[in-house]
């Protein structure tokens, strides 16, 4: 992912009247064959391994931190405490307390933190929020949301620390996926309430990559299923964050139902809009967005938005909202959000065990 903000750092004249120009100028990796990468990129002054010499360096003003999860608090903190602002990654420590704590630390030392979830950023979540906002769906029938990967269904695959507890937590897949899937939900103020989780662990062996077996002890798949308060009206919410969902490479999507509107986006099909009308005859009208993005570029309206995109858009929106300059434009996943989500985690974990129904405000201090 430190790759991918470098790219974005690179073609950054592409966005229009953009009020800040961030640089990358400094980048700490353990392993020395990524750090070569880097050396192509003509802004970077500064390559190294010890992240104590990054967090020394007076040139540095914000730290994106995107490392394994059992690591975020540690490097967090320290990135905090040397008075550098911190665009983490999710989930925002490998648990609740962890974010917590990270989350106190900010606001003690009144830094400007914010966590990494770039998918809203998409011209599709956009007019989602927009049709939302519209208040034109009726009563709300139901909300699901979900992020969907497929490459564990090969048992092949050799274990990572994304497979493991001890590197990224007893809260296994949500805490990988979940912050994408419940950033929308959560800033359109959907909070799940009562949460019933269904947490799968499919491989619990993986290759270790030297010819023999590891074990892969953590969820592979969750599936959340929750009520959400609107309007007066508990309205069903179903939250997927699965690793191993057939076929599925990087699927975001939403859909909201309503009885007289409703809308529905995935990034399968990453310009298309379907929104729903009650007339004398229901339709679900599917509309070709084009790149209206949040922070306006050189790319032409017709052309279709990408991965790289919505991550650039989120950094903008991250530079931009530290100057205090967002005004009513969307702003990334905030401390509360990742907070709220790994309360949300917490309630799926007991939820699971205990086979039952658990509130997640019981998890909120
Ligand atoms: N926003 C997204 O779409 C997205 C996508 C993938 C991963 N992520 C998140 O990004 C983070 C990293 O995931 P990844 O897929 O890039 O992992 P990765 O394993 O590909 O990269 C992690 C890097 O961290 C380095 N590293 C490990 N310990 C370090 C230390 N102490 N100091 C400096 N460098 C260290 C490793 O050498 C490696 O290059 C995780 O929090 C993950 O959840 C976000």
């Amino acid at each position: 992912m430190g790759k991918e903000a470098a790219s974005a750092f690179g073609r950054w004249f592409v966005l229009k009247n953009i009020p800040v120009k961030p640089e990358l100028v400094a980048v700490c990796d353990l392993n020395p064959d990524v750090l070569e990468w880097y050396r192509q990129v003509p802004s970077v002054e500064q390559l190294t391994t010890e992240s104590n010499e990054l967090l020394a360096n007076e040139a540095v003003d914000v730290v994106y931190v995107a490392v394994p999860h059992h690591l975020h608090e540690q490097l967090y903190i320290e990135v905090l405490e040397s008075g550098k602002d911190l665009l983490a990654e999710k989930p925002f420590g490998i648990d609740l307390p962890a974010a917590r704590r990270i989350k106190e630390a900010a606001d003690k030392l009144g830094r400007f933190v914010r966590c990494s979830s770039e998918f809203p950023f998409l011209p599709g979540p956009q007019r989602v929020i927009k049709e939302v906002q519209a208040g034109t769906f009726g009563k709300l029938i139901q909300i699901r949301s979900g992020f969907l990967h497929s490459s564990d269904m090969n048992p092949d695959k050799p274990i990572n620390w994304k497979r493991q507890v001890k590197f990224c937590g007893e809260i296994g897949v949500m805490g990988d996926l979940g912050m994408h899937a419940l950033h929308l939900p959560l800033r359109l103020g959907w909070k799940p309430e009562n949460v019933y989780a269904q947490l799968q662990n499919l491989y619990t062996q993986r290759p270790d990559g030297n010819g023999g077996m590891a074990d892969c002890d953590t969820w592979d798949n969750a599936t959340l299923h929750s009520d959400v308060e609107i309007a007066g009206e508990n309205v069903p919410m179903t939250v997927e964050m699965k690793r191993m969902a057939p076929g599925e490479t990087n699927t975001w999507y939403i859909e909201i139902e309503g009885t007289e509107g409703g809308v529905r986006y995935s990034t399968k099909e990453p310009k298309t809009l379907w929104t729903f009308t009650r007339d004398k005859e229901q339709s679900w009208k599917k509309t070709d967005l084009g790149f209206l993005s949040v922070f306006p570029t050189i790319t032409g309206g017709i052309f279709e938005p990408g991965f790289p995109d919505a991550f650039q858009q989120m950094l903008a929106a991250f530079f931009v909202e530290r100057e205090g300059l967002l005004d009513s434009r969307f702003g990334c996943a905030t401390p509360e959000e990742a907070l709220q989500s790994q309360e949300i985690f917490a309630a799926a974990g007991v939820s699971h065990a205990k086979k039952k129904v658990v509130k997640s405000n019981l998890y909120a201090q």
